[in-house]
C-alpha cells in the first residue's frame, strides 16, 4: 500500500468551448470531471502500475462526496478528513479553435486547526502499514508551511519510504526533514537552489550538491528532456524517446509514482527513474492528469535511454 498526501483536493472540470469568448453564453461541446489534486493524480497513476494506493487529505460537502467516490469508482482507497465547507472546483476551458487553456481555479478555505490535527493523527495510524507515502502539491490556507516536515518526521520515525513533491517553503522545510526522495521541476528547483541555473552543467552540479545535503536522492525533471537524478555525486541523466505529445499536466506526478513504484519494489536507482520517465512521457500521450495506460507505459520504457553524467 502506498499513501498519497493529497492536501489540496478539488473537482478537476474541463469544458471543451469552440471559439471561447468573453461576455459570451457557451455551451460546451463536451465536459469532463475527475477527483483532482496532485496526490490524485499519483495514486490513479500508480493505480494502473498495479499498486494500492490510498489518497488522504481534506474533503468537503458535494465536491468533496464526488472526489471520494470517483476515486472509488476508479478502485483507489481513501483515507480523508472531512471538513465543513466545500472542497474546490478547478475549471479549464479548452479551445480547439484557438488552441487556448483559460483555467479558473478556486482558492479553498483555510483548513482549521483542528482539522490539520485530525489528519496528522490520521497519518500516524496509517502510515506504519504503508511502503512509502507521497506529499504532493502546495499546501492549502491554514495549514502549517511546515506541515510535510511534519508529516516526513513521522514517516521516517515509521521507516516508511518518504517521497516528496511540492514547491516553495513548504519544498525547502521539507527537505531538511530528511524525504528519501524529491522530485522538483526546473522552477521549482531554481527557488530551492537559490541560484540561477542555466546549462545541463549547472543543473547536475546543483542537484549533486543538494542530495550530498540533504540524503535526498534528487530527480530532477526536466519535461520532454526528461530527468536527472542525484544520489550525491552519483548523477544519471534519463531521456525519454520522442512522442507525440498531448498534454503533459500531472506528467510529474506520474514520474513520481513511477518512481516510487520502482523504490518498493526494490529497484535500483537507474531502474526506478526509467519507470520515472516512462510514466510521465506515457502521461503526454493522453488528456486528463495522471492518466496513461499500461501499453503506453510497456511501450515507452525500452525507449528511455540512461547516461551516466
Ligand atoms: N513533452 C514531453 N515529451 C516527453 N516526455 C515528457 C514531456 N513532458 C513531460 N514528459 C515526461 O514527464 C516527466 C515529468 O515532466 P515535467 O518535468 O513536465 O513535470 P512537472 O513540471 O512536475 O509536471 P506536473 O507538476 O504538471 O505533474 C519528464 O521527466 C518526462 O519524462
Ligand atoms: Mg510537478
Amino acid at each position: 500500500m502506498i499513501l498519497c498526501v493529497n492536501p489540496n483536493a478539488a473537482i478537476d472540470k474541463t469544458v471543451i468551448v469552440r471559439s471561447f469568448q468573453l461576455d459570451e453564453i457557451h455551451r460546451p461541446e463536451q465536459v469532463m470531471a475527475f477527483p483532482g489534486g496532485k496526490g490524485c493524480n499519483v495514486a490513479r497513476a500508480l493505480n494502473t502500475l498495479g499498486e494500492q494506493p490510498v489518497v488522504t487529505g481534506w474533503i468537503g460537502g458535494g465536491a468533496g462526496q464526488f472526489i471520494e467516490s470517483g476515486l472509488h469508482r476508479e478502485g483507489i482507497a481513501t483515507a480523508f478528513i472531512e471538513t465543513d465547507f466545500e472542497s474546490r472546483t478547478c475549471l479549464s476551458i479548452l479551445d480547439p479553435d484557438r488552441n487556448t487553456l483559460t483555467e479558473i481555479y478556486e482558492k479553498g478555505e483555510p483548513v482549521p486547526p483542528e482539522q490539520v490535527e485530525a489528519l496528522k493523527i490520521r497519518f500516524r495510524e496509517v502510515v506504519g502499514t504503508c511502503a512509502a507515502v507521497t506529499f504532493s502539491g502546495s499546501l492549502p490556507a491554514g495549514v502549517p508551511v511546515d506541515f510535510y516536515a511534519q508529516l516526513i518526521a513521522i514517516a521516517r520515525e515509521a521507516g516508511v519510504l518518504a517521497m516528496l513533491d511540492s514547491s516553495g517553503e513548504a519544498l525547502r522545510l521539507g527537505v531538511a526533514a530528511g524525504p528519501d526522495l524529491i522530485k522538483p521541476n526546473k522552477k521549482e528547483f531554481n527557488d530551492l537552489a537559490q541560484r540561477a541555473l542555466v546549462s545541463l552543467n549547472d543543473y547536475a552540479a546543483a542537484a549533486s550538491d543538494i542530495s550530498a545535503r540533504c540524503g535526498a536522492v534528487v530527480v530532477l525533471s526536466l519535461g520532454p528532456d526528461g530527468a536527472l537524478a542525484a544520489r550525491g555525486s552519483h548523477v544519471l541523466h534519463a531521456r525519454p524517446p520522442q512522442v507525440d505529445a498531448k498534454s503533459a499536466v500531472g506528467s510529474g506526478d506520474c514520474m513520481l509514482a513511477g518512481l516510487t513504484y520502482g523504490l518498493t519494489h526494490g529497484f535500483g536507482l537507474e531502474d526506478a527513474l526509467r519507470y520515472g520517465v516512462a510514466a510521465g512521457t506515457a502521461n503526454t500521450l493522453r488528456l486528463g492528469a495522471g492518466n496513461f495506460t499500461l501499453e503506453d507505459f510497456e511501450r515507452i520504457r525500452p525507449g528511455v535511454t540512461i547516461v551516466r553524467y
